[in-house]
């Protein structure tokens, strides 16, 4: 099915972090396409609430595609089906988390050791809903079965409108260098668009993965945490348009306040706060008192304390 949206920079799924309330501030910088955290389809299949709700989309979101994980066609296909009742754009399919935990269930990168598996996955998810679907995946399972290639194509015949690749095999876990050559050998291979994810930092490093691998768009993880502007910054670098600053400390100050917001409105207290923790140490990484600031926050259970002690941080920055 052909895509009715930009893919040419997109926002990865990021477990425990590309919620509503992190993509409802990435959306501010960009239009991008952007993922939802892998989404369970054992879980949505059995109806379970939490899971159910995290395929809740906000309106402005769009274009946005649900990640889902699983190795059970049947269950993958009634969770897209639901994922396209809440208004999902695309559907895609985890088949590259390394974890243990998911892995030895089958599921995410696991699933490129049964390229057949994969296919009728694919396949029964294409056939269930009227939305384009994708799978995300890596150069392999380890270094000796390298299969990417292969396997889009694989994916491609079964229905898959776009493939997305991180040029890391699961041993790699994030370590090491991403391999865009096996992306620009996938992109030779097939036809549907593919998506290029590694190791994409930067405007420049955005420009250099195009160029370097022929692929439509790219992908974009942790250059994001702690950076939600830099989405912004990489979707203009691909379409030729002038590149926004980097926000000002006050304008960053204004953005972390607005995220805690976002996140106790969204988890209330006092989970949003302590949800909040891992990205407000992302924030100030780099900055002048940053392990000290972190190290006092971590205790901190009072939200209107945390909010005081970030205005102070960043007017600090500025003196
Ligand atoms: C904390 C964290 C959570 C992640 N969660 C997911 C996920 O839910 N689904 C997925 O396909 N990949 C997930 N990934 C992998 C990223 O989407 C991406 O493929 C990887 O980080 C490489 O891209 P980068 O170099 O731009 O970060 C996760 C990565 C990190 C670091």
């Amino acid at each position: 099915m052909k895509l009715q949206f930009d893919i040419k920079a997109c926002l990865a799924p990021l477990a425990e972090i590309t919620d509503i309330p992190f993509r409802s501030l990435v959306r501010e910088f960009s239009s991008c396409l952007m993922f939802t955290e892998m989404i369970s389809a054992a879980g949505a299949f059995q109806n379970n609430q939490k899971t159910v709700g995290m395929m809740k989309l906000a309106p402005y979101e769009h274009p946005i595609g649900v990640q889902l994980f699983g190795h059970n066609p049947e269950q993958l296909a009634a969770a897209a089906k639901m994922a396209a009742d809440s208004g999902a754009d695309m559907i895609d399919i985890n088949m590259g988390c390394p974890v243990k935990k998911i892995i030895s269930d089958g599921n995410g990168s696991a699933l490129m050791k049964d390229e057949a598996l994969a296919g009728r996955i694919v396949e029964a998810v294409a056939k269930a809903v009227s939305l384009p679907v994708s799978a995300k995946f890596r150069k392999g399972f380890s270094a000796d079965s390298i299969n990417a290639v292969s396997f889009a194509k694989t994916l491609e015949s079964a229905g898959a409108s776009l493939v997305t690749v991180h040029g890391r095999t699961r041993a790699e876990f994030y370590s090491g260098t991403a391999d865009w050559d096996i992306i620009a050998k996938v992109k030779e291979a097939v036809k549907i668009p593919v998506i290029a994810n590694g190791d994409i930092t930067s405007p420049e490093t955005a420009l250099k993965c195009l160029k370097q691998t022929k692929a439509d768009g790219v992908m974009i993880g942790r250059a994001s945490l702690g950076h939600p502007w830099v989405m912004g910054q990489i979707a203009a670098a691909v379409h030729n348009e002038p590149i926004p600053a980097t926000p000002t400390i006050a304008e960053q100050k204004q953005i972390v306040i607005k995220h805690l917001n976002a996140m106790l409105d969204f988890y209330g207290e006092p989970s949003g706060l302590f949800q909040f923790r891992k990205h407000l140490c992302w924030y100030v990484t780099g900055k002048k008192g940053a392990s000290k600031f972190r190290e006092a926050i971590n205790h901190i259970q009072d939200k209107n304390i945390v909010l005081e002690s970030i205005a102070k941080f960043y007017d600090e920055q500025e003196s």
